[in-house]
């Protein structure tokens, strides 16, 4: 399955993906934790050290595995057929989990994604990856550089959402470029909780049907964000919730 996160800046993103990687990593042979945000950071997010993600190459860097034949403004791939061996040193393992990082970092209006794009495209066409395998994508709140290509093989796309007015307006907005870019399976995810007022706020403005579940606000990770280190183990009301959440996803999307 393949599953791209976005939503607006802070709401949850990384902290989703992060859990979800964990709870395929127990159903799937194989999970890909993908940053295609250059912001995000997954691995952190499951306390790997830092001076480890310093060292992780980015995926754009990828020259060993992809022989690049540009054309007419488009870039074409062929793989190396050592795939595992080369992905092995873009990557850092934690269990069966790989932590892969997109990379390209964009100036404000600068160059177009292409590159990123074509390895994208790569990624999530299952080129690189077999069918056993979980790909989840922290795709940031911008999801202008997935492709239609590309869009196609995602399963499904799950926008994170606060409840805030802002934050329900840009989950509204990704769906609409989601939908756009030919993505069928667009699910809301209610993060951060308080009360049954927000929760009713959250399915008010992005509708009953599509709100996959929801994340109770959780102080323990709140205050482990001010601290500095390995984020603080992912458990309690976290875990409990997106349990629920990876179990639909299995259920009614992972047919
Ligand atoms: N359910 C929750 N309860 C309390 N705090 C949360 C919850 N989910 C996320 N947070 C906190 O909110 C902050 C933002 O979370 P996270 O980094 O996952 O968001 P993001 O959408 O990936 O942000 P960015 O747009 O910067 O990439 C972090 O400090 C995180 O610990
Ligand atoms: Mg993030």
């Amino acid at each position: 399955m393949k599953i791209a996160v976005s939503g607006k800046g802070g709401v949850g993103k990384t902290t989703v993906a992060a859990t979800l990687a964990k709870l395929f990593a127990d159903s799937h042979k194989k999970v890909y934790a993908v940053d295609a945000d250059p912001d995000a950071c997954l691995a952190a997010a499951v306390g790997i050290p830092e001076e480890q993600i310093g060292e992780l190459r980015p995926l754009v860097e990828m020259k060993e595995l992809i022989d690049e034949k540009s054309s007419g403004g488009g870039a074409f791939f062929s793989l190396n057929p050592n795939v595992d061996d080369v992905l092995e040193q873009y990557s850092i393992s934690l269990g069966n989990i790989k932590f892969l990082r997109m990379g390209g970092i964009k100036q404000g209006g600068s160059a177009c994604y292409c590159r990123e794009n074509s390895f994208l495209h790569a990624l999530m066409n299952g080129l690189l990856f077999d069918r056993d395998s979980a790909v989840i994508l922290d795709m940031g709140a911008g999801i202008e550089h997935l492709t239609r290509g590309t869009a196609r093989s995602v399963d499904v796309m799950l926008v994170v959402a606060e409840p805030s007015r802002n934050s329900v307006n840009t989950a509204n907005l990704v769906k609409k470029l989601a939908m756009d870019l030919g993505i069928k399976n667009i699910r809301f995810i209610g993060n951060k909780i308080r009360n049954e007022k927000e929760r009713d706020f959250i399915l008010k403005y992005l509708g009953e049907d599509e709100v996959l579940g929801f994340i109770p606000f959780d102080d323990e990770i709140w205050e482990s964000s001010m601290e500095s280190g390995p984020a603080a183990e992912l458990g309690g009301e976290l875990l409990r919730s997106m349990k629920e959440i990876h179990e639909k996803l299995l259920r009614e999307v992972d047919k």
